[in-house]
């Protein structure tokens, strides 16, 4: 008996199926909304190293049963650190060689890097193909493999250079966590917690009756990841491009980000310098007034209950505040943040007096 998930991400012509479930890869001749996409179709696997390695074999079995035709295969250097135009070129080197017609298909398979990169390459390999995304890591699957965001860092900073390119469909099999590590489980979960604060109470409720023993249950798991992305479909489907209130997803990537900036990458992961940045954030909405008291309490306990480390590691609060104003900066004005109202009802484009900002920080970060 199949617990599969599905819903659609409703953008009128650029609409497309999303599935979540356990086992996925092995009955996709089976798997509605993505089987059509794959008989009889010409493909290309785009992955990476590791993810090749674990996984490849299994997903070209799939592929082959569903009656794709891999037509080629490149795998990237795995991490962020690899996020650049190098490894898009190799996609592009690659494509071009294995001779990508306009009606062929690429398939990104792996976490959110060969998602962004692969999506990016997609996106301009021929003025754009379609793109299946097979997110293999939590994190893309409740967050970055929905809503069309790819690209490649800069020197000047993280997702750069880019373009909206969205889907034609997203598989999310579970079973394919099962060699991903603890701490890139966790990584992705605090993107399901910020789904929940943002629009999901009872997911909110979910994760706190279950902690981080949901990410055990396939069951428990598959209706969570369900739930992290129907939030994000509804908030892509009301700004595709983000000109106004796709900035919600933000939700505590602004102290996040620059706590992952202060810490170095690769010492601490998106998803801990996030659940740091979300309990700021919550931190910051009830100093000012604008949730009921309480809120961060409970905010703070379910982070807890997750096991993110919430204080600065060491981090100087001083050397933070400068790398949030340094990210204003290269933005062009003033920091907006994203606020919480209540569980499940959120505020985006805030402004916040510096002062305030730069207390708070000097008292979390101890
Ligand atoms: N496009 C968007 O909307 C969006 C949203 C959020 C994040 N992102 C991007 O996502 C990226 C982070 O994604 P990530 O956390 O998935 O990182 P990642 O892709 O680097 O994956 C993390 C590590 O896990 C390995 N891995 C992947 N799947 C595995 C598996 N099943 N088993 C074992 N190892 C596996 C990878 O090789 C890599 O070393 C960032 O670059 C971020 O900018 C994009
Ligand atoms: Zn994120």
């Amino acid at each position: 008996m199949s617990s599969d998930q599905r819903l659609g991400v409703n953008l009128g012509e650029r609409s497309y199926p999303v599935v979540i479930g356990s086992g996925l890869l092995q009955r996709l001749p089976q798997v509605d909304g993505i089987a059509g996409l794959l008989r009889g179709r010409r493909v290309f696997v785009a992955t990476d190293e590791t993810v090749g390695g674990l996984h490849g074999a299994a997903l070209g079995e799939g592929l082959a049963e569903a009656g794709a035709k891999t037509i080629g295969r490149h795998a990237m250097a795995p991490g962020e650190a690899h996020k650049h135009l190098g490894s898009l070129a190799g996609y592009w080197d690659a494509l071009l060689t294995a001779g990508v017609e306009r009606g062929d298909l690429l398939v990104a398979f792996g976490g959110g890097v060969v998602g962004d990169v692969a999506g990016f390459a997609a996106a301009t390999c021929l003025r754009g193909i379609d793109v299946l995304q097979v997110p293999t890591t939590l994190l893309a699957m409740v967050d970055s493999s929905v809503g069309g965001k790819t690209g490649i860092d800069h020197e000047r900073g993280k997702n750069l250079i880019g373009a909206f390119h969205q889907p034609a469909g997203v598989v999310a099999d579970l079973e394919l966590l099962g060699t991903l590590s603890r701490r890139e489980l966790l990584s992705g979960a605090a993107e399901m917690i910020k789904a929940a604060i943002l629009g999901d109470p009872a997911l909110f409720d979910l994760l706190e009756q279950a902690g981080s023993a949901l990410l055990d249950d396939p069951t428990a798991l598959a209706g969570a990841v369900q739930r992290a992305v129907a939030l994000k479909a509804r908030v892509v489907e009301g700004d595709e491009r983000e000109s106004g209130q796709r900035a919600l997803l933000n939700l505590g990537h602004t102290a996040g980000h620059a706590v992952e900036v202060c810490a170095g990458y690769g010492n601490i992961t998106h998803g801990e310098a996030v659940a740091m940045g979300i309990g700021f954030a919550a931190a910051l909405s009830e100093r000012l007034g604008r949730c009921p008291g309480g809120v961060a309490r409970r905010v703070a306990n379910l982070l807890e209950k997750f096991g993110y480390p919430l204080r600065g590691r060491g981090l100087p609060a001083e050397k933070v505040w400068e790398a949030l104003r340094h990210d204003k900066k290269t933005r062009g004005g003033v920091p907006k943040w994203v606020l919480i109202r209540d569980i499940g009802e959120a505020e985006w484009g805030v402004e916040v007096p510096d002062e305030v900002v730069a207390d708070l920080l000097s008292e979390v970060l101890v």
